[in-house]
C-alpha cells in the first residue's frame, strides 16, 4: 500500500494549526504506523509530476493507494488521469482530507480527483488515514 501526499502537507504542524492541527506529517506517519499495523510506503511532494510518477509505479507494482492530494485535488487532471488508470487495473484508491474541504471555500468543493478514485474520507483529522487504510486491508481480506 502506498500512501501519498501533496502540496504544503510537509508543512502540517505550522500549516494553519486552526484547520490541519499540530502534528507534523512525520507525526501522523509514526501514528499511523503504529496503529495500522501495515508497512506502507509514504511519499509527500510538492510537485505534481512525481505524485504521479508514484501513482504509477503504485498501478505496475500493484499496490492500492490512499492519497491527500492536497489543493490538487481541485484542478489537477493530470492525477486524475493517473488514478483513474490506476483504477482501471483493479487497484483501490481512497482520496482523504484532513479537514472537510466541502464546508470550506467554494474553489475546495469540488474535487476533479474522486471521480477517479474508489471513495473518498474526509473532516476527521489524522483518523482519516486510518479509516482508509483499514477500508483496504478489509476489501484485501486482512
Ligand atoms: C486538504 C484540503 C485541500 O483543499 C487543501 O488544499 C490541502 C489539504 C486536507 O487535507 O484537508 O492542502 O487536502
Amino acid at each position: 500500500m502506498f500512501i501519498l501526499n501533496g502540496p504544503n502537507l510537509n508543512m502540517l504542524g505550522i500549516r494553519e494549526p486552526e484547520i490541519y492541527g499540530t502534528e507534523t506529517l512525520e507525526d501522523i506517519k509514526n501514528w499511523l504506523g503504529i496503529q495500522s499495523g501495515v508497512d506502507f510506503e509514504w511519499f509527500q511532494s510538492n510537485s505534481e509530476g512525481d505524485l504521479i510518477d508514484w501513482i504509477q509505479k503504485a498501478q505496475i507494482e500493484k499496490a492500492d493507494i490512499v492519497i491527500n492530494p492536497g489543493a490538487f485535488t481541485h484542478y489537477s487532471y493530470g492525477l486524475h488521469d493517473a488514478l483513474a488508470s490506476h483504477q482501471s487495473a483493479g487497484m483501490v484508491s481512497i482520496e482523504c482530507h484532513l479537514s472537510n474541504p466541502a464546508s470550506r471555500e467554494s474553489f475546495r468543493q469540488n474535487s476533479v480527483i474522486s471521480p477517479a478514485v474508489t471513495g473518498t474520507i474526509a473532516g476527521f483529522g489524522k483518523n482519516v488515514y486510518l479509516h482508509a487504510i483499514q477500508e483496504i486491508k478489509s476489501r484485501r481480506g486482512n
